[in-house]
């Protein structure tokens, strides 16, 4: 891997943050009057989430986010992304504002502006009401506009004390993990559907935009979109247009009509088997190119594929895999390319980073960027002293904080960084199997341990720079 090396200060006022989602963290699911969503729905499903887990307490960060703010203070991070529940505010996505809601998040946005924590605000990290799941959930064009309806009652509660909204987090993973894998909440199956949802997630960011816009025209609105860079294993033709079709259906769906206002022509062409395009109407084009002051990157892997062989075997032996949620694509294998893995089982790839963010910023109009994720997973432990050595984070963090530092250094327009995440958490599908935090969780007894990672962190944001001893591992 290439090093940078010199000096690794960055920018004055550069953000460094974590980042978490309601559902991931708070629990209380019912309290409050909050109403259900698809992640309670889906959870509670058996064989959906591993081991049955749920997020009914999670953190219960609903509770101890005192004493959550306090280990943000501890960490010296200067921001934090955090989500909205939109059922805690709406128990059926729809209506006046659920006072108990907006007590629980005014609460924690003054005790992060007590503490100097600037928030950074998502409006929809995947907890949709049920009520509007049972409506036809992303698929159906209503819940667009239900979507903003709610996105700007919340902006008109908190835009005196929040500047920096994200409407969506990873509307891929809605998309095509909720309705085309069905891996996700909630759970559908079906290409059709997976291919509206991510359409009309689009239309209602852009509403919600442009409605938070004319609220309040100085505040700063964006998205946060997962990326990964796409590699052809070989340049034969046959896996160039493997990686061409994966980096639709994985960046540019979302990249394109966000940056451009329309989707690729080839990505339409190959979508045309998948159902039909009556959902996109006229003036759509402008709601997902709607201007944004920034876009949130969220870089976890990258990715290196092939096209498919008459002799593949079903199941691959050596990590290789192929991704059902690729749609028009799902005979392209994602090869192993040997690289280190985290607990995922997603490949280490810090210069994808770099890559990602020198895309973004050559080939989309410069935008501002955050990285509004970016972290790894392993199974750790407390140990006989009381603390957690979680080598393989901290590595991953310096590999990745070097490669954001050598992008800023090419003349990125990186403004700022948020590790995923404060606390260990309900990682979705895989339960509390996966451990993501600076932070160590007990969830017997909801101890709160700082790892090593988030002890290195703190002297990160202390100099806003990598301390020395970073020069990197490979
Ligand atoms: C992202 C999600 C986040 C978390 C990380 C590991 O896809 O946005 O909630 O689960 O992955």
């Amino acid at each position: 891997m290439a090093t940078p090396t010199g000096n690794r200060s960055f920018p004055e006022g550069f953000v460094w943050g974590t980042a978490t989602a309601s559902y991931q963290i708070e629990g209380a699911v019912d309290e409050g009057g909050r109403g259900q969503s698809i992640w309670d729905t889906f959870s509670h499903t058996p064989g959906r989430v591993l081991n049955g887990d749920t997020g009914d307490v999670a953190c219960d960060h609903f509770h101890r986010y005192p004493a959550d703010l306090a280990l943000m203070g501890e960490l010296g991070t200067g921001a934090y992304r955090f989500s909205f529940a939109w059922p805690r505010f709406q128990a059926d996505g729809t209506g006046p504002l659920n006072p108990a809601g907006v007590d629980f998040y005014d609460r924690l946005i003054d005790g992060l502006l007590e503490r100097n924590i600037i928030p950074y605000a998502t409006m929809y990290h995947w907890d949709l009401p049920q009520a509007l799941e049972d409506l036809g959930g992303w698929p159906n064009r209503d819940t667009a506009k239900r979507f903003a309806d709610y996105a700007v009652a919340v902006h008109d509660r908190f835009s005196d004390r929040v500047d920096h909204w994200m409407t969506l987090n990873e509307p891929w993973c809605t998309a095509f993990l909720g309705y085309g894998a069905g891996v996700h909440a909630p759970g559908v199956t079906d290409e059709s559907a997976a291919l509206r949802a991510a359409h009309h997630l689009l239309v209602g960011h852009g509403l919600a935009v442009n409605e938070m816009r004319s609220a309040k025209p100085d505040g700063n609105y964006g998205i946060a979109i997962n990326l990964y860079p796409v590699k052809a294993a070989s340049d034969s033709a046959a896996d160039i247009d493997a990686a061409r079709r994966v980096d639709n259906i994985v960046n540019k769906v979302f990249l394109d009509p966000i940056f451009t206002g329309s989707y690729p022509a080839d990505f339409l062409t190959d979508m045309e088997p998948f159902g039909p395009t009556d959902h996109m109407l006229d003036g759509d084009a402008e709601l997902a190119g709607v201007p944004i002051d920034f876009v949130g990157i969220n870089y976890y892997s990258a990715h290196t594929v092939r096209a498919a062989r008459a002799d593949d075997p079903e199941v691959f032996t050596d990590g290789s895999e192929r991704d059902p949620a690729w749609i028009g694509a799902t005979d392209v294998v994602k090869i192993s390319t040997g690289a280190p893995r985290t607990a995922m089982d997603w490949e280490i790839v810090p210069e994808g980073l770099y890559e990602t963010l020198s895309r973004v910023w050559n080939d989309y109009g410069q935008p501002t960027i955050f990285i509004t994720e970016n972290g790894a997973a392993s199974h750790d432990v407390v140990g006989p002293d009381g603390t957690v050595d979680d080598r393989l984070r901290l590595d991953y963090l310096r590999d990745h904080f070097a490669e954001a530092h050598r992008a800023i250094e090419d003349g990125v327009g990186l403004a700022g960084y948020f590790v995923w995440s404060l606390l260990d958490n309900f990682e979705w599908a895989l339960g509390y199997d996966r451990r993501f935090g600076l932070v160590h969780v007990d969830f017997e007894t909801q101890k709160r341990t700082i790892k090593n990672s988030g002890l290195w962190y703190s002297s990160v944001t202390a100099a806003n720079a990598l301390p020395d001893g970073s020069e990197g591992s490979a």
